[in-house]
């Protein structure tokens, strides 16, 4: 099978995920499970780091893809920074031991508590929380990516507070079409992302100089996932023209941060490869990088997206008048892309008859037998479905069905609707499998409810 990732395949007839049986990891661990192969997150990112490598760039990993502590610990060890949009993202950044300076701290709506905590361990949420681990001689996050001009005042009153002078990047909004889901826009006028980018001037001209904050950086991000070179290289040359709009009135910028969003093969379409997206972005910037321009992105699909696969338990097979249902237990709780974006993912069994052995992830694959369903969830919702009238070979009750490429904006966007506890996740990493995060408890799910009410007023 072809699927995007060498390391996620069939042998003979049975799913393999970083050469582990995925019919042994449901018999351990219990569905639904994601399961994510860590030679395939591994991979991913020395690819994308080699396709990038004329940029010596600094890889800010996206961990809203995919925050689980233990694939971030391993993209750290491989030297990856973090890319944090909350204060909880950014203590899984900490603990997961990439150097505070290679955190970068973006998200539109940073509270004071966040910043503070950004700026000084001391106010960690976390502070005297976990054995063996003190964040209060961490220093400060390599940069934060303001969003407005209000938040670049707020960012400067707590670090003039707290006595340092915190690094900022002026996220920019240039304006341009990602042609990617209109929720996962984010770099067009309408979108509540960034600032104009002709105010940008002004704001780094007010903050020259400012004893308590650094504005140093241009920062962009476009949306996800964007299958073509054409906007980010339009993106690029915005922002490299405020640059040197800026240089001639003495504003020197140190970063330039083009975001994440590289589209990765989901089995619909072909997205540009990683080296094509390296390839357009190289000669713009090729000559900047030599004169001291520090490049940063912050990918998160490409290197996770295609590592992970979301495994379910058939639960009924039901024949109505108008369609077949395969009833299974996950759904949109567990992967909300097809529910929310129309996103494609496919899915299969996990066990199959050679001649049902898929050659790709297409919708539409050239063979006999097959029967078309909904693959859908327990969710009390029509929106709950995984996929909708797909051929797939025939299933049964207790069969294991994978839905594929759930590695990035899969468990992180999990949540707990109709009070089912969230799936646990497995990595692979040849031969052996590891529990990386236990099945959620439903004792969880009512656990502070139990300790209230309290009163308060
Ligand atoms: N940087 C910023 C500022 C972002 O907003 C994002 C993603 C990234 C980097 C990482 O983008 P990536 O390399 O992963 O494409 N839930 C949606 C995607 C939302 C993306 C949000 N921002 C989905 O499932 O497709």
């Amino acid at each position: 099978m072809t699927t995007p990732s060498p390391h996620i395949r069939y042998v003979s007839g049975r799913l393999h995920v970083d050469n582990v049986d995925v019919a042994s990891i449901a018999r351990e661990a219990g569905t639904p499970v994601y399961v994510y192969s860590a030679s395939e997150i591994r991979d991913r990112f020395r690819t994308l780091s080699h396709a990038l490598k004329d940029l010596d760039p600094l890889l800010c990993y996206a961990l809203k893809a995919n925050g689980n502590l233990h694939i971030c610990r391993l993209l750290a060890e491989l030297g990856a920074g973090m890319d944090v949009v909350s204060g909880g993202e950014l203590e899984r950044a900490w603990l997961s031991g990439a150097s505070m300076s290679k955190i970068t701290f973006a998200g539109v709506g940073k509270t004071e508590e966040e910043i503070r905590a950004a700026l000084d361990g001391r106010h960690s949420p976390l502070f005297g929380r976990i054995k063996g681990r003190d964040p209060s001689s961490r220093g400060m996050v390599g940069r934060f990516n303001a969003e407005s001009e209000q938040e670049c005042e707020r960012i400067a009153q707590i670090a003039g507070e707290l006595g340092v002078r915190a690094r900022v990047s002026l996220r920019v909004n240039p304006d341009v079409d990602a042609k990617t889901h209109k929720y996962t826009t984010t770099g067009k006028k309408e979108n509540k992302f960034g600032v104009d980018i002709q105010r940008g001037r002004a704001i780094f001209e007010r903050f020259r100089d400012h004893p308590s904050l650094a504005l140093r950086g241009i920062h962009l991000h476009l949306g996800s996932p964007i299958a073509e070179t054409a906007p980010f290289v339009e993106g690029t040359k915005a922002a490299l023209a405020l640059m040197d709009e800026l240089a001639t009135i003495g504003v020197k910028i140190d970063e330039l941060n083009l975001g994440g969003g590289f589209g990765i093969d989901y089995g619909r379409a072909k997205p540009a490869t990683l080296e094509e997206f390296g390839g357009a972005l190289a000669p713009l910037l090729k000559d900047r990088v030599k004169s001291g321009l520090k490049i940063l992105l912050e990918p998160g699909r490409p290197i996770v997206g295609n590592s992970g696969v979301l495994i379910a338990r058939v639960q009924y097979i039901k024949r109505g008048r108008a369609k077949t249902f395969v009833i299974t237990d996950t759904g949109m709780h567990q992967l909300l892309r097809p529910a929310l974006y129309e996103a494609y993912h496919f899915v299969w069994p996990t066990s199959v008859e050679p001649h049902h052995v898929p050659a790709d992830m297409s919708e539409s694959q050239n063979m006999q037998g097959l029967e078309v369903c909904d693959v859908v969830g327990p969710i009390c919702e029509s929106s709950d479905f995984l996929a909708l009238d797909r051929a797939i070979p025939p299933m049964k009750q207790s069969d294991l069905i994978a839905a594929f490429s759930a590695g990035a904006y899969g468990m992180s966007m999990a949540n707990t609707y109709n009070d089912h506890p969230r799936p646990a996740e497995v990595l692979a990493d040849n031969g052996h499998a590891t529990i990386i995060r236990p099945r959620q408890h439903m004792f969880d799910l009512v656990a502070s409810e139990l300790s209230a009410p309290q009163p308060i007023l």
